[in-house]
């Protein structure tokens, strides 16, 4: 008994202090002391002790009745000093204390809307689709075998045997040619998920942009010439870009575009492994079975897509160290980029 009493002492009193306005107090009072709270059900039970047990118990639990009962009161006293949360002649359109900072874009979708307005700029249009998408479209219309290692579940978040989070945007392009015809020209920008531990470099969201262009005489001259437009436009200077052989489900053939480093200017340094090039994009031809999956009749068309990733364009115009900056959304951070656009 005397132990079931300190118990209730101690996580009494603890309730007590925790109750943050009026009602929770009440609360706490009418489960402790209310007819069918704690304290008075152990009075209750006096009855059923020990003839020789009971005064002894009977005074303790008085004295802790009365103790919790001036805790009561005391915690009342102090919530009615803080105040009233909201209450009569309390004027709620007043400022608040904390300035109401200006807002501003996020840097990643400062990069995100220059990029597209340079491709506007080229006659692409904004494309759209799903995060939440299906295996169909982020693998198997894409070309990807069955036992392709990027459907491994280590890499894609899978919902259900089904669904996935997209782990590129590319499954936008078969959404859009199903719907559209050619010529098209289209940039989808987006969220995009993997299944990677974060470090500086690596976050398990991120962002992409898609481009798509299909007509009847699209070539690979033609994606290097957009490719250097919007180099040069983006980055201002001349910097020169170059392809690499590379493979990719979707395309054929692929390449992984580099373009000159824009910190060392091509001499190498930290920021590009000491190679003098930072990969920007891969790329390539648009596959046949890419065509196949969306409807299109075989052999009529080509075309190029590219996917660049928007976070490391970010880091590298900002001079970001740490792509988890971009997704905590700590103010310090975000605050520096007021104004910038
Ligand atoms: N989807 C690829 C990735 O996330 C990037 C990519 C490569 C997109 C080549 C393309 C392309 O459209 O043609 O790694």
């Amino acid at each position: 008994m005397k132990e079931t009493i300190e118990r209730l002492r101690s996580s009494g009193i603890a309730r007590i202090e925790a109750a943050s306005h009026a009602a929770d107090l009440e609360e706490v009072r009418v489960a402790l002391l209310g007819r069918k709270g704690e304290v008075t059900g152990l009075l209750r039970g006096l009855k059923d002790l020990d003839s020789a047990e009971r005064p002894a118990a009977g005074a303790e639990l008085n004295r802790l009745k009365l103790e919790l009962d001036a805790g009561l009161t005391a915690r009342a006293a102090q919530l009615a000093d803080s105040g009233p949360v909201a209450g009569p002649g309390w004027d709620l359109t007043l400022p608040g204390e904390l300035p109401a900072g200006e807002g501003s874009n996020h840097p990643l979708i400062t990069v995100l809307e220059e990029i597209c307005d340079i491709f506007y700029g080229m006659g692409f249009r904004r494309g759209d689709g799903p995060e939440v998408e299906l295996d169909y479209y982020n693998f198997t219309a894409l070309n990807f075998p069955d036992d392709h290692p990027a459907r491994d579940i280590q890499d894609t978040f899978f919902i259900d045997e089904k669904r996935l989070l997209r782990t590129q945007t590319s499954p936008v392009q078969v959404r859009t040619m199903e719907r559209m015809e050619p010529p098209l020209a289209l940039v989808v920008p987006g969220r995009v998920y993997r299944n990677e531990n974060a470090d500086a470099s690596h976050s398990s969201e991120f962002y992409q942009i898609e481009g798509l262009v299909v007509d009847t005489a699209i070539s690979l001259a033609d994606l290097k010439s957009t490719v250097d437009t919007f180099v040069r436009r983006f980055f201002g200077a001349d910097e020169p870009t170059r392809f690499r052989p590379h493979f990719f489900p979707f395309t054929e053939p692929s390449v992984e575009v580099d373009m000159q480093c824009v910190a060392c200017r091509g001499k190498g340094c930290g920021v590009c492994g000491q190679t003098g090039w930072l990969e920007i994009m891969g790329a390539g031809m648009v596959h046949p079975n890419v065509f196949k999956a969306a409807g299109y009749p075989e052999d009529a068309y080509t075309g190029f897509a590219f996917g660049m990733g928007i976070d490391r364009i970010a880091m590298l115009k900002y001079g970001i160290g740490d792509i988890r900056l971009l997704y905590e959304n700590d103010l310090r951070f975000l605050q520096q980029f007021r104004g910038v656009s």
